[in-house]
């Protein structure tokens, strides 16, 4: 005899309930109760498949999506009872239609496992917030194109090493990001792609002896086709590694950027303000006005790469085909989903918001001697002298510069001359801010016509 306390779900060999300890380490009702939708989704499927074939009778399929559509009812108003004992969300939901429908209950799970069942529902769950994350890059990637097309020439120091390198155009930096959030977009879209097969009708590991048809349950849950090997079928989390790996990329992108918003707004920069609303006061110091939304974005990436990492772990060495270490998938799905799409969020709210000091950016775009190359560029166009020797002569003239406190343009000819004789009056048309970004042609150079160009073929894209 069964005892009482028993699961009664898969309770039939078991004599006694589990250890208090045991139910607290198996269950996954606390977490995976966020996939109640696409479980119902995926029964539905499988019931009507199930009538269609002819395995259970048109009465008992009508039963049981009635009764689906109750227990989803409850579940989402808030009456539904969860219960720990039941483990997850498959069974809390199968036990309650058995609750309000009876005996047709239990032939919803003929010609199907858990096993497909979790795969199907995460895979479900896995690609709306691929969806979602390509709503909030979109969105983002439209408010940096609002920027580059404000600031296409406004002129702003480039840097290597954090060092002022050559000048260049706000908008070409805010392309930048464009092109790295653009790239994380492709990714999210080819994971969508490469995940949407059906696992289930994979059943247990091997298939099901039911006459089922897996290409009518796929397309009813919008996959393009049903997955091709049981055993992979079931096993399979790549998708779910593939999500969490583009979202750790795209973490990534954002943290750099985040970063350089949190020196961009400092009092020793102030290249851009960032708005009230993205913003936070200090509880002792009066004066301070703190970029946390960009501290938090910087910080996300490593929850989010955690995740990665932690998910990895537990696929490492699995064997073939379900174990239970794979319920140990979810969570970290969860929370870097979550993380990832208040990140997209805030960044975009930021960047909508910001204003730059277009004022501090050309002062600072003209400080450190930043048209330097363009000096020695212009020995190399105009007195044929070999780059290096040209490089020699500038360092030199910098040098010069240094010593005076002043910038390259405020020298003497006759100082330059002095350096090099060859050089004309004619220098001084290059050294300007303004004429070093307006002669960077080349093509994804920072010139605001090759901005421009780039800001326009985006458009044209996601158009
Ligand atoms: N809660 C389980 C999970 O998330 C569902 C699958 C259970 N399958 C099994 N054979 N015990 O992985």
């Amino acid at each position: 005899m069964t005892d009482q306390s028993s699961n009664q779900m898969w309770g039939g060999r078991f004599a006694a309930g589990p250890d208090a300890i045991m139910e607290a380490i198996n269950a996954s009702i606390g977490y995976d109760q966020r996939m109640a939708a696409q479980d119902i989704a995926g029964s539905r499927a499988h019931a009507a498949m199930l009538a269609a074939t002819g395995v259970i009778t048109d009465n008992d399929a009508d039963a049981i999506r009635e009764g689906l559509l109750t227990v989803l009812s409850e579940i989402e108003s808030g009456t539904f009872q969860f219960s720990t004992a039941l483990e997850d969300i498959h069974m809390n939901v199968e036990a309650r239609l058995k609750e309000i429908i009876g005996e047709p209950a239990g032939r919803l799970h003929t010609g199907r496992s858990r096993n497909d069942q979790v795969a199907t529902d995460f895979k479900l769950w896995v690609r709306d917030q691929l969806d979602a994350a390509e709503s909030g890059l979109l969105a983002l990637i439209n408010a940096l194109l609002s920027q580059a097309e404000a600031g296409a020439d406004w002129v702003m120091p480039g840097f290597t090493h954090l060092q002022t390198a050559q000048p260049v155009t706000w908008g070409h930096h805010m392309m930048a990001y464009v092109e790295m959030f653009g790239r994380d977009l492709s990714r999210v879209r080819d994971a969508r792609a490469r995940m949407n097969e059906s696992p289930l009708g994979a059943a247990a590991l091997a298939g099901t002896s039911f006459p089922i048809d897996r290409d009518m349950t796929a397309s009813a849950l919008g996959f393009d086709r049903p997955s091709a090997n049981s055993l992979d079928a079931v096993s399979d989390r790549d998708f779910a590694l593939e999500f969490l790996s583009t979202a750790s990329i795209c973490a990534m992108h954002l943290s750099r950027f985040a970063e350089e918003l949190v020196i961009w707004s400092s009092a020793q920069f102030r290249f851009v303000t960032l708005s009230d609303r993205f913003s936070t006061g200090s509880s002792i110091m009066p004066q301070k006005k703190n970029p946390d939304a960009a501290e938090l974005i910087r910080a996300k990436v490593g929850r989010i790469f955690g995740a990665n990492t932690a998910l990895m772990m537990v696929m490492k060495g699995l064997p073939l085909a379900y174990s239970k270490d794979m319920q140990e998938d979810k969570e970290q799905v969860f929370d870097a989903a979550d993380n990832w799409m208040l990140a997209l969020a805030a960044m975009e709210g930021m960047v909508k918001d910001m204003t730059a000091n277009v004022d501090s950016l050309a002062a600072a775009a003209g400080s450190g001697f930043s048209t330097a190359t363009d000096l020695a560029d212009w020995m190399v166009r105009v007195l044929k002298v070999p780059f290096r020797d040209a490089h020699h002569v500038t360092g030199t003239l910098v040098a010069m510069a240094e010593q005076r406190g002043c910038d390259l343009p405020d020298l003497s000819l006759e100082d330059m001359q002095g350096v090099h004789a060859g050089i004309t009056q004619d220098i001084f048309t290059v050294l300007g801010v303004e004429n070093s970004v307006n002669s960077r042609m080349s093509y994804g150079g920072t010139a605001p016509a090759q901005v421009r160009a780039q800001i326009a073929r985006w458009r044209e894209n996601l158009a």
